[in-house]
């Protein structure tokens, strides 16, 4: 075989069979194929597509291509979540410990942020002593004790897409469908879990910018999970705004913990709790959608949905005294007003420069290996189809270092469009796919 035929194949739109797509990625991997002959097959796959079948078997082989999770240790049925990212979205670090909390079990592997999306481990870290590189013996450990555990992925896990994403970021080729689905499942099916429940994002603060193509990736990762054997179901969710209020990493622990208490309402706790009814739903602890409800409401009620959180806390060696009191979270020295440029209505939210502008405090990266500042980010006090008044407080930004602040309020004020009639925003879940 030869990478050239491959690359050629695919240039004219042909399909590739699981023997040329192993031949590459296998070849890549270990370093005989080099990266400028990978650029070209992942450009040719950016213009021509691939079909299901290569989309599952390209999965598969990237799932394959390092250590694979092994939970049969852990009792129940395991299901994974995961985002297709957002902004303000803090539903892993909630939808844990509540499914824990309601007879579920939760073993969950996740990232750190990318871009203007933030990270659940950057989130986790905010809380003192919280560690997120956990051995496999300790992480199984921890989810048969409280029912939950959320870990870093080993550097072992899919190397394949480690090296496949560092090429496409800079060859201008993330934003193809098929490749996209296989690195998000292939993490997936190498993670060990019994059952999958993705939350994809559509709109200006998610990676696919249309609700049509956040529904044809729905489809395409189902699709790929059941032809891998793991039951997948996809939510499709609106990401036209910030999901919660805070925007960084210790502020969106505390939102987490004052929707786990009880003492929160809006989309962010709606979307937590959606998905954890789908979480009871695929995890076969509940039977009805009434039941998931009915255990949901009483965890919230009862404290058990912020105790199993402190649990889980405590035994990855933070602190859990911050579920009692979130001072206990680094917060940011400043804290400065941002008021509303004009009257009028909200009627459009650039999300990612929402997710820029905290970015831009400290909350995430411009570079990989950027430090973060857990304490800085912004807390919005405004949502779409919000009337605002001049003057009237938008949001409060956390800020350590004022010299970023100009920058980071410009982008802010600019994301967002005041409007001198009232529009209605999308509904928050759109599809159900699974
Ligand atoms: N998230 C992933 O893990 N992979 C992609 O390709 C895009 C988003
Ligand atoms: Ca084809």
């Amino acid at each position: 075989m030869r990478m050239t035929d491959i690359i050629r194949k695919k240039q004219y739109g042909d399909s590739l069979s699981r023997e040329e797509l192993s031949y590459a990625l296998k070849g890549y991997v270990e370093d005989r194929i080099p990266d400028y002959q990978m650029s070209a097959l992942v450009m040719a796959i950016w213009f021509m597509g691939m079909d299901m079948e290569e989309t599952a078997e390209l999965t598969s082989l990237m799932a394959a291509s390092g250590d694979t999770v092994d939970l049969s240790s852990i009792h129940g049925i395991k299901v994974d979540k995961h985002s297709s990212g957002g902004v303000a979205d803090t539903t892993t670090i909630a939808v844990g410990p509540l499914t824990a909390a309601c007879g579920g079990r939760v073993a969950k592997m996740s990232g750190r942020g990318l871009s203007f999306s933030g990270g659940t481990l950057d989130k986790l870290e905010s809380i003192p002593g919280f560690k997120v590189d956990q051995s496999m013996e300790d992480f199984t450990r921890i989810v048969n004790t409280c029912g939950v555990s959320i870990i870093g992925q080993t550097a072992k896990l899919v190397p394949a897409d480690k090296k496949l994403y560092a090429l496409r970021d800079v060859t201008s080729t993330v934003d193809s469908m098929s490749l996209i689905a296989a690195s998000i499942m292939s993490k997936k099916l190498a993670g060990g879990g019994d059952k999958i429940l993705l939350d994809v994002k559509w709109g200006s603060g998610a990676f696919m910018k249309t609700f049509n193509d956040a529904l044809e990736l729905a489809h395409i990762m189902v699709e790929i999970g059941r032809r891998t054997g793991i039951q997948t179901r996809a939510l499709v969710t609106d990401m036209n705004q910030p999901l919660g209020n805070a925007v960084g990493n210790s502020l969106e622990v505390m939102e987490a913990i004052q929707i786990l208490r009880g003492e929160a309402e809006g989309d962010l706790k709606e979307l937590i709790v959606e998905l954890t009814v789908h979480m009871l739903l695929l995890g076969e602890v509940s039977s009805s959608r009434e039941d998931a409800l009915k255990r949901i409401t009483r965890a919230l009620e009862d404290g058990s949905a912020v105790r199993k959180l402190q649990e889980m806390i405590t035994l990855q060696g933070g602190d859990p005294r911050v579920c009692e009191d979130i001072t206990l979270l680094p917060k940011a020295s400043r804290v400065i007003e941002i008021p509303a440029p004009a009257d009028g209505w909200i009627t459009a939210i650039q999300t990612d420069e929402i997710g820029m502008a905290a970015v831009i405090l400290g909350a995430g990266r411009m570079k990989k290996d950027d430090p973060i500042d857990p304490a800085v980010g912004l807390w919005m006090h405004k949502r779409l189809g919000d009337p605002v008044k001049k003057g009237e407080l938008l949001a409060e930004f956390y800020v350590q270092n004022t010299d970023v602040l100009e920058e980071a309020r410009n982008r802010f004020i600019k994301a967002i469009r005041i409007g001198r009639k009232p529009k209605s925003s999308h509904s928050l879940i759109a599809d159900v796919v699974g």
